[in-house]
């Protein structure tokens, strides 16, 4: 198997772990092979739930968001560079003096970008190139340039431009999803009784909801899987009727409890497109509704969700067609397990 840059660095490049104390990793990655730092002083940090499992099911100790000092930490950069120098300048201050900050990442996320960032504030020690892209470590000084400190804003809660709190590498967090919108429009007083918000981000849908449902809707449940973003969903709404679960859609408890689900489902995890990943939101919204609930569905056009949807509702109602978005009403779930395949196209026409 081919070595990872991690490998490299701990052997030819001489990267020197220190012999005690807590060893942590950023935005720990659950495809990254981890063996070669030792486990029992092993701390992964993932805030994206399904990370976090993968993880936890490897046998890792493994946390959502990191606390304490480190003799070593390592950042995996992430594709909004706000948020990886957030990370970098949360990793040298979680780190002790004369300790090492590691960050590695690939090209495509903007590895470089970072490395001549803190080229500028600090001595780089080493840089490893391998399959596109680099690792690169520093020695954490005494005392940290104010400049470096500054770039923990990249990690906080500000107004974006609606003036809702989000912070970088969130789902749309400069402005509210066109495609969200659109799918408000049509919110109305059918949305009542107990609702969810299937990857809820950082609130804004649920918020629409509870306006348009303001005396029908006696809770909203939202389930999101990066914990920041549920922060921040806390921090934009105070409506008493709203919970906050820190989950994964795909592996919730699928009892039909809900009268409406409401629903702009994930269709990229990382840089990779995962449309199978929509079709189990789909999949899990047929299966957490009662007999007469609805999925209120904003997708973007091209994205193959109809057999889906047609093979888990009786009745499909087009709400709305853009250039880049459908909005869909789909009633009377059906119960049971109807492959895709077993139902036609020729059922979502019918529905139109
Ligand atoms: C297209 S965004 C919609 C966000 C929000 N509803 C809005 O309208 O702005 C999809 C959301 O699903 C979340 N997500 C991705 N995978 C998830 C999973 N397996 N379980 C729960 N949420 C997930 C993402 O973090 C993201 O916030």
């Amino acid at each position: 198997m081919a070595l990872s840059r991690l490998d490299i660095a701990l052997g030819q490049q001489g990267l020197d772990l220190p012999v005690a104390g807590e060893i942590g990793v950023l935005r720990a990655d659950e495809t990254q092979d981890y063996s070669a730092l030792p486990a029992d002083r092993l701390w992964l940090f993932n805030s994206f739930r399904p990370g976090f499992d993968a993880l936890q099911a490897r046998g890792y100790r493994v946390a959502a968001q990191p606390e304490g000092k480190f003799a070593a930490m390592m950042v995996h950069v992430t594709r909004s560079k706000a948020e990886t120098l957030g990370l970098v300048a949360s990793a040298l201050s979680l780190c002790q003096a004369g300790g090492t900050v590691i960050v590695d990442g690939p090209r495509k996320d903007g590895i470089d970008s970072v490395l001549k960032h803190c080229r500028k504030f600090l001595e780089i020690d080493q840089v490893v190139v391998k399959n596109h892209g680099r690792m690169f470590w520093m020695t954490r000084p005494e005392t940290l340039p104010d400049e470096i400190l500054d770039w923990k804003c990249g990690l906080e809660l500000s107004r974006n431009s609606d003036g809702f709190l989000t912070a970088p590498g969130m789902f749309s967090s400069a402005h509210i999803d066109a495609g969200s919108a659109l799918l408000a429009e049509h919110f109305d007083d059918r949305l009542a009784g107990h609702i969810a918000d299937l990857g809820a981000g950082w609130g804004w849908l649920s918020l629409q909801a509870l306006e348009a449902g303001k005396d029908g809707i006696t809770q909203i449940d939202l389930y999101e899987a990066e914990a920041r973003a549920l922060d921040a969903a806390k921090a934009n709404i105070s409506d008493e009727r709203a919970q906050f679960f820190w989950s994964d859609v795909t592996k919730l408890t699928p009892a039909a409890r809900y009268d409406a689900v409401i629903c702009n489902p994930p269709f990229h995890q990382g840089r990779a497109a995962t449309p199978s990943l929509g079709l189990e939101f789909i999949t899990m919204a047929r299966k957490l509704l009662k007999p007469g609930g609805s999925l209120w569905l904003v997708a973007n056009r091209q994205l193959p969700y109809e057999n889906t949807l047609a093979a888990s509702f009786a009745r499909l109602t087009p709400l709305a067609e853009n250039a880049q978005f459908k909005v869909v009403l789909a009633s009377k779930p059906i119960a049971g397990t109807t492959r895709p395949e077993q139902r036609t196209s020729r059922s979502v026409r019918r529905n139109r």
